[in-house]
C-alpha cells in the first residue's frame, strides 16, 4: 500500500478572545490514510468534523500535530508547508468539496466546471465537453449549463459544485457533506464517481448527512468526541 496522509498528534484551538474561552474541538487526532482508502468522519454537531477537514486542507493551522502529505513530489507537512506550495497541491492533488457552490458573478456553470482542467492544460474545447458531460452526470438541466449559476437553486449550485470538484481525479479529496442538499438522482451520481475515483486510487475523507450512501466504500471510520468549553484565565 502507498501512504498519501499521516496525521499524527493533530489538535486545534478556537481562542476566543471576546469570551476569555478557548474550545478545543480536538486535540489528538492519529491516522494514515492510504491510497484509494476512503475514510469516514462522525461526531455530532459541533464536534469539530468541519474544522478537521479544514486544517488538513489548511484552511486552519493546528495548535499541534503534523499532517504529512505525499505529494507526487516528495512528502510535505501541511502545517507548516509554505502558502505557494499549498495553493499548488490544492489546484494539483488535494480537493475539498463542501455544500456551497463559491460562484462567481457572469460566469457560465460550464465554464466553472471546466476551469480545473483548463488549469492544468487541458485545451478549451476538450474541457468544455467533458464539464458538459459531468453536469448532465449529476443531473443539471441543459438549459442551466451556460446560465450563471449566482441564481440557482441550493441543489443545482450544489451539483455545478460537484461537477467542478470531482471533474479531476485527486490524490487526496476531503468531503464535507456533500450530498446534503441533492436528490436522489445526484446522490447516486455521486456515490458512482467517488466509487470509480476510489478504484482509481484516491484517497478520501469524508462526513456524510446520510453515510448509507456510502456504506460501501467505507474503509475505517473515527468518531470525534465532544468535549467541554475550557475556561482560560484573562
Ligand atoms: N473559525 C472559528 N472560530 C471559532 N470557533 C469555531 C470556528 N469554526 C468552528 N468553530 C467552532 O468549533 C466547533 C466545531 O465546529 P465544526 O464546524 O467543526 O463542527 P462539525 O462537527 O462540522 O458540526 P456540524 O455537524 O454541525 O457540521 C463548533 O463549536 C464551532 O462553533
Ligand atoms: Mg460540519
Amino acid at each position: 500500500m502507498t501512504v498519501v496522509l499521516e496525521v499524527e498528534g493533530l489538535a486545534k484551538t478556537f481562542h476566543m478572545h471576546h469570551l476569555g474561552q478557548q474550545l478545543h474541538p480536538f486535540a489528538d487526532v492519529s491516522f494514515t490514510l492510504d491510497r484509494g482508502e476512503f475514510l469516514l468522519l462522525r461526531g455530532p454537531n459541533g464536534v469539530g468534523k468541519s474544522t478537521l477537514l479544514r486544517t488538513i486542507y489548511r484552511s486552519y493551522l493546528p495548535e499541534a500535530g503534523r499532517v504529512t502529505f505525499h505529494s507526487r513530489h516528495g512528502a510535505v507537512d501541511l502545517a507548516r508547508a509554505a502558502d505557494v506550495d499549498v495553493t499548488l497541491l490544492r489546484r494539483d492533488e488535494i480537493g475539498f468539496v463542501t455544500q456551497f457552490l463559491n460562484a462567481r458573478p457572469r460566469v457560465a456553470a460550464e465554464e466553472i466546471v471546466a476551469e480545473p482542467l483548463r488549469r492544468i492544460g487541458r485545451p478549451a474545447d476538450e474541457a468544455l465537453d467533458e464539464a458538459r458531460r459531468w453536469l448532465g452526470e449529476f443531473g443539471v438541466k441543459r438549459d442551466l449549463w451556460r446560465a450563471y449559476p449566482t441564481t440557482f437553486s441550493g441543489g443545482e449550485q450544489q451539483k455545478v459544485n460537484l461537477a467542478r470538484a470531482l471533474i479531476l481525479p485527486q490524490r487526496l479529496l476531503l468531503l464535507d457533506e456533500p450530498t446534503a442538499s441533492l436528490d436522489a438522482g445526484a446522490r447516486a451520481a455521486l456515490v458512482r464517481r467517488l466509487a470509480d475515483l476510489k478504484s482509481h486510487g484516491v484517497a478520501m475523507i469524508g462526513v456524510f448527512h446520510h453515510p448509507g450512501d456510502v456504506e460501501h466504500l467505507i474503509d475505517r471510520t473515527i468518531d470525534l468526541k465532544p468535549k467541554e468549553l475550557a475556561d482560560v484565565a484573562v
